[in-house]
């Protein structure tokens, strides 16, 4: 045998996914059960709504990922659920299937964080090279982590109030663009110039933390004066300046953590990493800096189970079991 086959379940927020990967790094199957346009009426996850999906879709989606990748449940090494952080109703869904599974056919079971997931989905393309720092960058995170080994994660810096994610969701809504927000203001963007002067919060000169609502409230005024005086708002013109400031703050500081860590490989992780303008801003700097850079492809840097089967399968290697008695955690330290 010799390989180690992990199953992997994602259902944190509104992804219902299972995914199989091979030795951590080959990818064999990943599927992914959207609920987007079911949110998106609401403008949001309704966390209520996603909860009834997700009991809907797991079983199915579980058999699909087994089926495309040609393995059978008794094959499997282990299996790896995201235990948190996330909505809470969600991610039960998720490790009750795992609980369930695991049980029945008497396989390991590993609890993964979900921003451990994002990190591995690097690793799915190129394997990580230690040490290096992750820019985690989601709906519902902003974070800088320092990984020195595989499964080994330090926090350097976190948002102090809103995710990226959730700005670009926020400031889209106000610009009456559908959800989620983050694509559309990227497009909308690439229509406009940055040419309205919105603040960078740098918070301490030695921070690595993220500050987003500043930002978001700034963007708000705007059209709220625009609005008192009559004047015309090029919206976008306004999100060409808001994603600017994101994106420069976002940069600057990753390339500061890197070189604090003394590293020279940053890994891009989640949804917002899809943002083209964080693209090409990130892999510039790390050009000039020597740095070399990690960027998933896009439909690996949103939700999927394959990156949770990825970072799962390290912590099955290191023993880090779970019990049947693990419970959700929607505030799971890493
Ligand atoms: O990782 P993800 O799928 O889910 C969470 O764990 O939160 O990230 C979703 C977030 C949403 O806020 C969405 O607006 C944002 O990623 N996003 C983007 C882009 N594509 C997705 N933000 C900016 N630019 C994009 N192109
Ligand atoms: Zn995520």
């Amino acid at each position: 045998k010799g390989s180690t086959l992990v199953l992997g379940i994602e259902t944190s927020c509104d992804e219902t996914s299972a995914a199989v990967v091979e030795n951590g790094e080959i990818l064999r199957s990943n599927v992914i059960s959207s609920q987007m346009e079911v949110h998106r009426k609401f403008g949001g996850v309704v966390p209520e709504v996603a909860s009834r999906r997700h009991v809907e879709r797991i079983t199915d989606v579980i058999q699909q990922a087994l089926d495309q990748a040609g393995v059978k449940q008794s094959e499997l090494s282990a299996l790896a659920v995201t235990q948190g952080p996330g909505l809470v109703g969600a991610l039960l869904i998720g490790v009750a299937a795992a609980k369930a599974m695991a049980f029945a056919a008497g396989l390991p079971l590993v609890g993964v964080h979900h921003i451990a997931g994002h990190i591995y989905a690097s690793h799915l393309v190129k394997p990580l090279r230690f040490p290096l720092v992750a820019l985690v960058v989601s709906g519902g995170h902003t974070e800088l982590i320092y990984m020195p080994g595989h499964n080994r994660f330090e926090r350097l810096g976190k948002t102090r109030d809103d995710a990226a994610g959730e700005a670009f969701d926020k400031v889209a809504r106000v610009l009456e663009l559908p959800y989620p927000g983050g694509p559309e203001i990227d497009r909308l963007a690439r229509e406009g110039r940055p040419s309205i002067d919105l603040p960078r919060a740098w918070l301490e000169p030695d921070s690595l933390d993220f500050s987003f609502s500043g930002l978001k409230s700034a963007v708000i005024n705007h059209l709220h004066n625009a609005k008192q005086r009559g004047t015309t708002v090029q919206r976008a013109d306004l999100a060409a300046s808001f994603q600017e400031s994101v994106v420069e703050v976002l940069t600057e500081k990753s390339i500061r953590a890197v070189k604090s860590k003394g590293v020279d490989h940053l890994v891009l992780a989640g949804g917002v990493s899809a943002n083209s303008a964080l693209r090409s801003a990130l892999s510039e700097r790390c050009r000039k800096e020597g740095i070399r850079l990690s960027v998933p492809p896009i439909e690996l840097c949103t939700d999927n189970a394959a990156m949770i089967a990825a970072a799962g399968t390290f912590r099955y290697l290191d023993r880090e079991f779970a019990g049947l008695d693990m419970n959700a955690e929607p505030n799971l330290k890493l």
